[in-house]
């Protein structure tokens, strides 16, 4: 059997914009029975909240969506870099980041709002909870277009049986 298709989320803290759009990817693959293909977790640039849980809000939002999972943040590492297919950061800043201090990201890192027309995940932390549902939907949207192109191209792992 083909080896999983490694996906990694990146946002600043790893409490808010990564954790969600990792979850709503993990919802994504048990509607589409395709848990069993994908390796699947994120991290952040910054080790500030390194170890802790979610930000409440980020919670509470992927509780209500059906999309919780549980979370403890943490700093990307080179071995990161090296390991996932598909490292999908939240804004520019950060992508520039990762590509500064991992050169091994390169041709992996790319911005997630890519596959929804381009743009960034505008940061929540210092906004309500209704922002944190908005990144939500906007997360979910732009995971959503990720995985119809990787079923599409019939990447590795997610190729039907004598497909493509
Ligand atoms: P995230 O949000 O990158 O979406 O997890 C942030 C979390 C923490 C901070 C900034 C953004 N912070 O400055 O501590």
């Amino acid at each position: 059997m083909d080896r999983p298709v490694r996906v990694l989320f990146v946002c600043l803290g790893n409490i808010c914009r990564s954790p969600l759009a990792e979850g709503a990817f993990r919802k994504l693959l048990r509607e589409r029975g395709l848990e069993d293909r994908f390796q699947v977790d994120s991290a952040g640039t910054g080790a500030w909240h390194a170890g802790e849980p979610m930000d409440p809000r980020a919670r509470k939002v992927l509780e209500q969506e059906g999309a919780y999972f549980p979370h403890v943040a943490r700093q990307m590492t080179r071995e990161d870099a090296l390991l996932y297919d598909h490292i999908l950061v939240m804004d520019q800043e950060n992508l520039r980041e990762v590509l500064r201090r991992f050169p091994e990201a390169r041709g992996k890192a790319q911005l997630l709002m890519d596959y929804l027309g381009g743009g960034e995940v505008g940061d929540p932390y210092y906004g309500d909870f209704q922002d944190c549902l908005e990144a939500y939907w906007t997360v979910e949207a732009a995971c959503r277009a990720f995985l119809d192109h990787l079923e599409r191209d019939g990447s590795p792992g997610t190729a039907s049986p004598g497909g493509a």
